[in-house]
């Protein structure tokens, strides 16, 4: 199992500033609201289950972003016509990968107005065949050259995330950054191509940003009405309760166990709404290599080997992440059958 844990795990990417005012005000008491509805729907889950069910490790952050127009992209946006009510804003961080691409996708298709931020800034013409994008999709590169893409790293600046908060106006945050591989090779394991700077670790490139755009949107938020949702892309793995089989993949759980806490322990403080997704493998029938591994996963989540979640494609992912971020009563931690339902929910 462990061998087979290890070589999927790997192909699967081939494929407190709290807000003192909000909670004199109580509006942390909402969660209770959760309770009622945690047996109906999976995803309902109150925060002291969240922590019952949570297999955490206890853990106790240069330039300026650069908003980057590329033009070929812009051109191809699609002309809208001016709406009725503002637009709800969503911060994706890492918006050129994988998940965080189709997350930005959806999320423009559903009327947001989407900001990311990501070393790369814009996605190239070169990334789209690894991204999932088919040549012919012309309406997903439209729907994607929408989206203001901001150019920034967050381990070498985290502040970049708290500077674009600033700008104001921002319902949701994504974190979608990662890395599965500390070194060049992630350029083959990741799902967009994307290159780790040298030396980077997953303490760094997991936990440093997340707890800085934790912390930012949690400061921004203070007068919001009601806690913000944010949510972090986790690994179904963050829930074993034995150690991984290999040392790097220990440590990238680690960091993910760490973010896990930091967010649910904002979300008892009554500063943000945590959204937990907790996919194993994430993939696309666009993608052939990721079907031997998707097949894998699913073989062994049949016959119910530990540990071996069901694969959750990536529309699904993302559609779950929208659902979750319009719906006020949805917070947690969501395996594979928290966000089929939440994706079934918006009728995908
Ligand atoms: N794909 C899967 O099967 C899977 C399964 C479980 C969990 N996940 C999680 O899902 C998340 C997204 O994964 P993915 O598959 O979309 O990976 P990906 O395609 O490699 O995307 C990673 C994203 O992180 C960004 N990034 C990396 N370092 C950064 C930095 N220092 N500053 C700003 N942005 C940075 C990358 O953009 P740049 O390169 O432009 O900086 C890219 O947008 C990760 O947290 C991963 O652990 C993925």
């Amino acid at each position: 199992m462990t061998t087979m844990i290890g070589s999927v795990c790997i192909a699967r990417y081939a494929a407190c500033s709290a807000p003192c005012a909000r909670r004199a005000k109580g509006q942390g008491s909402g969660l209770l609201k959760h309770n009622r509805h945690s047996e109906e729907k999976p995803w309902r889950k109150s925060s002291s289950e969240i922590h019952n069910s949570f297999n955490g490790v206890e853990l106790s952050r240069t330039h300026s972003p650069k908003k980057t127009f590329h033009h070929r992209w812009r051109a191809l946006a699609p002309k809208c016509a001016a709406s009725q009510s503002p637009k709800k804003k969503i911060l994706v961080l890492g918006g050129t990968g994988f998940v965080g691409s189709k997350i930005c996708e959806l999320a423009i298709k559903e009327g947001y107005e989407v900001v990311s931020i990501s070393r790369r800034g814009a996605p190239r013409d070169s990334q789209n065949a690894t991204m999932g994008i088919r040549t012919g999709s012309i309406q997903q590169v439209k729907l994607l050259a929408t989206v203001d893409w901001r150019q920034g790293d967050v381990v070498e600046d985290p502040s970049v995330v708290a500077r674009v908060l600033e700008e104001g106006g921002f319902d949701a945050v994504v974190h979608a950054i990662g890395m599965l591989l500390a070194s060049d090779l992630n350029k083959v394991a990741s799902g967009s191509g994307s290159v780790p700077s040298p030396g980077s670790t997953y303490d760094q490139v997991t936990r440093q940003t997340a707890f800085a755009a934790v912390s930012a949107f949690a400061e921004a938020s203070t007068s919001m009405p009601s806690p913000p949702p944010f949510v972090f892309v986790s690994a179904a793995e963050a829930g074993w309760s034995w150690k991984a089989p290999v040392a790097w993949l220990e440590e990238y759980l680690i960091a993910k166990r760490a973010v896990e806490a930091e967010l649910l322990d904002n979300g008892a403080k009554g500063a943000l709404r945590p959204i937990i997704l907790r996919p194993s493998l994430v993939w696309t029938p666009e993608r052939a290599p990721s079907i031997p591994p998707v097949a894998a996963f699913y073989l062994g989540n049949l016959l119910g080997i530990p540990g071996v979640d069901r694969p959750v494609m990536v529309d699904v992912l993302a559609g779950a992440a929208l659902q979750a971020i319009s719906d006020s009563e949805v917070e947690g931690i969501q395996d594979f059958r928290g966000m089929e339902s939440l994706a079934r929910a918006r009728g995908q």
